[in-house]
């Protein structure tokens, strides 16, 4: 039972905080929130022209630009939340490697011993990450009061990748090798980089971001056996050290329909889905209190708009009105996605959700009315 006191404060909250953080938080909303993952980038022709003046590394590097870059999207298409435009492997520059990016990234030397993982740092993020501290400062300054400023970072396990790996890699093998042939190497490897990322994300919680979401593109190459074992304890470390009750948490996995139980079990407040699986099985599966995010297939938005206006209604519908949801892709947005795409879903999910919204609402007043004339 909520008194009026904490009612009241309730109400005070609900209007200061954007609709992203309240849905994140599974308060009722009047509509679904939307922002896409990869929302700032090569598909928008503006963001093109930026990047034909400067090197996507300088552009990271460089607030005032990425400042520009994450408000483009936000200037098109109205949606709730702006994600700091960076990379998820600013930090392992930080941490003493070289990184570059031809599109796909590189990283020199690769991480494959036990010297290499103790040579890296744990970096000072307000010293080697400055300029990204700088950039959520900025952000909040010039965004408005109802769009939600999101930090990120990568997970241990998919930055692991890139630096076991050195590049981007279809099987794993040298990752996975190390995982299984040297348990303890690895484990220091997830170990380091969950400290490093675990302050990188509270300094942007420090300079403002509103949400904090860790990308885990490449923990889906585990079975749930492995994942528990190798993945599970550092992300939970992770979400132990960063959750506040001011700044939700969302994980992000791909390939993960097998995991969600388990990422689950990590304990962020949100669960982001790809495509694969669908909201209705990630519903029943995670229960009606956890709230969801995703999960329309990136290339459904190359599609007609009625197309993509039936997709969209399927996940609001499988999702439920009265359950906590925030909009978004399975993936990222890739770089040839039509722009009237993505303006057409934006509009769509905010009426749909509002009218679904006010359908269940409606029916329970019907049936209440309905139950006092028995
Ligand atoms: O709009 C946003 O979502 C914010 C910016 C953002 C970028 N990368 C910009 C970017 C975010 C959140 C990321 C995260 C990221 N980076 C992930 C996790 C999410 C995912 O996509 O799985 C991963 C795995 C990376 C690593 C990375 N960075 C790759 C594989 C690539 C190259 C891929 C490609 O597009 O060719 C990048 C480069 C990158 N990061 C670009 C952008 C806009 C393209 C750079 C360019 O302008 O050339």
């Amino acid at each position: 039972m909520i008194s009026p006191e904490t009612g009241a404060i309730r109400v005070l909250q609900d209007a200061q905080d954007p609709l992203l953080v309240r849905a994140c938080r599974g308060e009722p909303v009047e509509t679904t929130p939307i922002w896409l993952m990869r929302q700032a980038g090569r598909y928008l022709p503006e963001y093109r022209r930026v990047r034909a003046q400067v090197d996507f590394l300088t552009l990271c590097r460089t607030p005032d630009l990425a400042v520009e870059v994450t408000l483009q999207p936000i200037r098109r298409f109205g949606f709730d939340g702006a994600i700091l435009f960076s990379d998820i492997l600013m930090p392992v520059e930080a941490m003493g490697l070289e990184v570059e990016f031809n599109p796909a990234p590189e990283v020199n030397p690769p991480v494959r011993t036990e010297s290499d993982v103790k040579a890296l740092r744990r970096p000072d993020p307000t010293r080697a990450l400055g300029f990204v501290l700088e950039t959520i400062r900025l952000l909040r300054k010039e965004l408005p009061p109802s769009v939600t400023l999101l930090g990120f970072a990568g997970a241990p396990f998919t930055m692991a990748a890139y630096m076991v790996e050195g590049e981007v890699s279809k099987e794993f093998v040298r990752l996975k090798s190390l995982m299984y042939r040297e348990p303890l190497v690895f484990h220091a490897l997830m170990e380091k980089l969950s400290l490093v990322v675990s302050d990188y994300l509270s300094a942007q919680i420090e300079a403002g971001v509103q949400v904090v979401q860790l990308f885990d593109t490449w923990s889906g190459q585990l079975g749930p056996r492995d994942y528990r074992e190798f993945v599970l304890p550092h992300v939970r470390r992770i979400v132990e050290l960063v959750k506040t009750p001011e700044v939700p948490f969302i994980l992000f996995g791909n390939g993960t329909g097998s995991l969600l139980e388990l990422m689950a079990e990590a304990g962020p407040d949100v669960v982001s889905l790809d495509w694969r699986t669908s909201m209705k099985e990630a519903r029943r599966r995670l229960g009606p209190r956890m709230p969801l995010q995703g999960n329309l297939d990136p290339t459904v938005l190359y599609a007609p708009a009625d197309i993509i206006r039936s997709r969209a209604r399927e996940i609001l519908e499988d999702v439920g009105p009265d359950t906590p949801h925030i909009f978004n892709l399975g993936h990222g947005v890739t770089p040839e996605t039509p722009i009237e795409g993505v303006a057409e879903l934006v509009h769509f999910v905010h009426e749909e959700g509002r009218r679904l919204r006010e359908q269940a609402s409606g029916a329970i007043a019907v049936g209440t009315k309905e139950a006092e004339r028995e």
